[in-house]
């Protein structure tokens, strides 16, 4: 369906692409130029517009800053190798993204809304669209409650926004993992499937400490037993045990990646055995001490493919063997990052061309 009206451009009278090393940019430090804003109040969405990036102007009693109902979605552009702009699996994110409204309690954000106003951004700022090798342009489309309230109450008002960003890599070496087995993510019938800005605020905390022990991330594990693994906070987890790719099965804590799917779309299409089920901590200390698990890594938009070195459990960390450049994870990435930029095919119609 197409937008009953056309979405309104102004553009920046001072762009600052020029001022960004887009082959290099550090990860969430820099701004494209542009965002797309649209307000839903009295039950219905206004017609979105696009102005300079730019702060906004909001009520300290605005009910998202007290009661967080706020939900985000991470994607990105890729400059193809004619040239070319695509944008990756528009439709699974804007999918995900109204399943955590619907969690939050918050509308959903129409398709064409989504779909046009994306496309009309990334347009508009397709000078900061990097070209070179692991570099894109991160979009964040998020939502959150503008209604200024105190009391405990669903918003009935909420601002839907997409501004971008050149970015890097998320992780710029292989990773120290903690098992965590005292603090928890998400329990069952919680919000872990959902991506809601609490999530991430509530990981903090216990990710901090894991720093502090010299880890860059936790493994978090069930909230009941805490003994099976579920995701990393910025990631979900795979590993490669016997030969097998393994990967916690989607539940309603596990947050259904987009790279995650990608990935294991295409190492069945490889030909590599894939089991989503649950993975016991055990299960990975007994593989990492018979030298049977030979790959663990995080999937994510943001962290695309990051290999993990170290595994803590229990008190010791497990070093994974070495790997080589015709390893699964690095060769699936390449896989990836070549459908992406248009350097092989993209039979399963993953991007939007713009
Ligand atoms: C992403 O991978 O896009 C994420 O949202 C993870 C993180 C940057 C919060």
């Amino acid at each position: 369906m197409l937008l009953e009206m056309e979405i309104e451009v102004t553009k920046t009278g001072s762009p600052k692409y020029n001022e960004v090393d887009l082959n290099n940019p550090e990860f969430g430090k820099y701004l494209a130029d542009h965002m797309l804003i649209a307000d839903y109040a009295n039950g219905k969405w206004g017609t979105p517009k696009i102005i300079p990036f730019q702060n906004l102007s909001m009520s300290p009693a605005m009910l998202a800053l007290h009661y967080g109902q706020t939900v985000f979605e991470g994607m990105k552009a890729f400059r193809t190798k004619n040239g070319a702009i695509s944008i990756f699996r528009m439709d699974k994110h804007l999918k995900r993204f109204n399943r955590s409204l619907e969690r939050m309690c918050m509308p959903p954000v129409p398709e064409e809304i989504f779909y046009e106003g994306l496309k009309k951004l990334v347009e508009t700022d397709r000078n900061w669209v990097p070209g070179a090798d692991g570099a894109s342009l991160y979009i964040r489309p998020f939502m959150f409650a503008s209604e200024e309230r105190y009391g405990v109450k669903i918003s009935e008002e909420y601002k839907f926004i997409i501004f971008s960003g050149p970015v890097g890599p998320y992780y710029n070496q292989p990773l120290r993992v903690k098992v965590e087995t005292g603090f928890v993510r998400a329990p069952k019938g919680g919000t872990g499937y959902a991506k809601c800005g609490g999530n991430y605020g509530g990981s903090f905390y216990p990710t901090a400490l894991a720093r502090k022990e010299g880890y860059d991330q936790v493994f978090w594990t069930d909230a009941r037993t805490n003994e099976y693994i579920e995701e990393s906070g910025t990631m979900n987890v795979l590993f490669m045990i016997d030969d097998v790719l393994v990967t916690p099965a989607i539940s309603d804590s596990i947050l259904d990646g987009v790279t995650r799917d990608s990935i294991l779309t295409l190492a069945r299409e490889m030909g590599v055995k894939v089991e989503e089920r649950s993975v016991a901590v055990a299960e990975l200390e007994a593989a990492l001490k018979a030298g049977t698990l030979t790959q663990a890594f995080g999937a994510g938009t943001a962290a695309v493919v990051a290999p993990i070195q170290d595994i803590y459990i229990n008190g010791v960390d497990y070093s994974l063997p070495k790997w080589g450049d015709d390893c699964f994870m690095l060769t699936v990435k390449k896989k990836l990052a070549d459908i992406r930029t248009g350097a092989i095919e993209d039979t399963h119609h993953w991007n939007t061309l713009i």
